[in-house]
């Protein structure tokens, strides 16, 4: 028996990718760009063990059995690398034939599943990346990213740390639909993530079927199309500058660009709640008490929980401002306080 642990990261994405043009393959109708966080704190941690006496394939989330035999995605992960491995196989018949071995994996989060906090990434890329240690792929991140992105399109980034852009690409056959780093995690010291668990329960709408059901209906999605390839720009332009003020500019006007595209689909997906609207008042607040100069960022992904990017200078300001303003009754809601270098565990605070 062979068995391999690996654990991967999260990722938040700055200019968010919302929509497929291929949802087989995984294809983006955008390019997007995430911040990687800290694996301290936040990860998933994946052990996959292969043995010639198990009967079939099996996975185990968060300690309990999932029924994979509809999940395309991991199947598509598993194809894709057993046949990897089945070609370093063919030239060397000395190695053991894994690519024939049935496969169990056991994978947890340290942080609420599918609640918005990209956990499908996280997950996704450890899947991918312990299956590339198991087979000893000789493959490179950028080629593990294609196979990550067809079991959940963000998990591509997750390969990375730093600043990591998804290209789109244009081939139909997704051969150009990668991520690449823009910045290593080294590059911008200063910045900071607050992660802000407003709700740890499982959202409404998952991140697949609310994408679809916005490219079908909603009108704005247009727009949207129009302005990301002038943000990406931007993005990457600030990134490197380390220019705070044009990067949480763009970050909140993406995310709120993001969940407007969300309530102009038919019929409407909310993943924000009272809690995260107050959230980001108080961040312009704070930020307009700053003469206009930017001094936090929010952003959301598909569901209620805030990430907050700011410059350590202004974390600790931050974090007393939310517990402050949202102030704890339930030690589940919680703050993550991570940056790459130091991480801490901030107080809880409710809704
Ligand atoms: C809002 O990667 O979860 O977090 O490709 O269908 O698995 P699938 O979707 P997923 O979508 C993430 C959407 C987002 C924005 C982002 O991370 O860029």
């Amino acid at each position: 028996m062979s068995s391999v642990t690996c654990t991967a990261p999260v990722n938040i994405a700055v200019i968010k990718y919302w929509g497929k043009r291929d949802t087989q393959l995984i294809l983006p109708t955008n390019d997007s760009l995430s911040v990687t966080l800290s694996q301290d704190i936040l990860h998933s941690k994946t052990s996959i063990s292969a043995n010639k006496g198990y009967a079939q394939d099996r996975l185990w989330l968060n300690g309990i059995e999932e029924d994979i035999t509809k999940n395309k995605r991991m199947h598509n992960c598993f194809r894709e690398t057993r046949a990897l491995r089945q070609r370093m196989e063919k030239e060397d018949p000395d190695l053991l034939p894994l690519s024939t071995y049935p496969l169990h994996v056991c994978s947890e989060n340290n942080f609420p599943t599918a609640a918005g906090l990209a956990s499908s990434a996280s997950g996704l890329a450890a899947l991918v990346f312990t299956l590339a240690k198991l087979f000893d792929l000789p493959t490179s991140m950028t080629d593990l990213s294609r196979i990550a992105r067809q079991g959940s399109g963000s998990a591509c980034r997750s390969l990375f740390g730093g600043f990591v852009a998804w290209e789109m690409g244009s081939e139909a056959d997704g051969s150009d639909s990668r991520a690449v780093q823009i910045a290593p995690d080294t590059h911008w010291p200063e910045l900071e993530a607050l992660v802000c668990v407003v709700s740890d329960a499982k959202k409404g709408t998952s991140s697949t079927s609310g994408m679809q059901q916005t490219i079908e209906s909603s009108p704005l999605m247009k727009e949207r199309l129009r302005v990301v390839p002038g943000r990406m720009d931007a993005m990457k332009q600030a990134i490197k500058d380390k220019n705070f003020q044009t990067f949480a500019e763009l970050t909140m006007r993406d995310s709120n660009q993001f969940h407007s595209v969300c309530l102009d689909t038919f019929p409407p997906i909310f993943y924000l709640n009272d809690t995260s609207r107050g959230i980001i008042q108080l961040i312009h607040e704070y930020n307009a008490a700053n003469n206009g100069v930017y001094k936090a960022a929010y952003t959301y992904d598909a569901g209620p929980n805030a990430v907050i990017y700011a410059t350590k200078e202004n974390m600790k300001e931050i974090i007393e401002l939310i517990g402050h303003y949202f102030p704890s009754s339930d030690e589940k809601k919680s703050t993550y306080f991570t940056d790459p270098y130091n991480v801490l565990e901030g107080k809880g605070f409710s809704n």
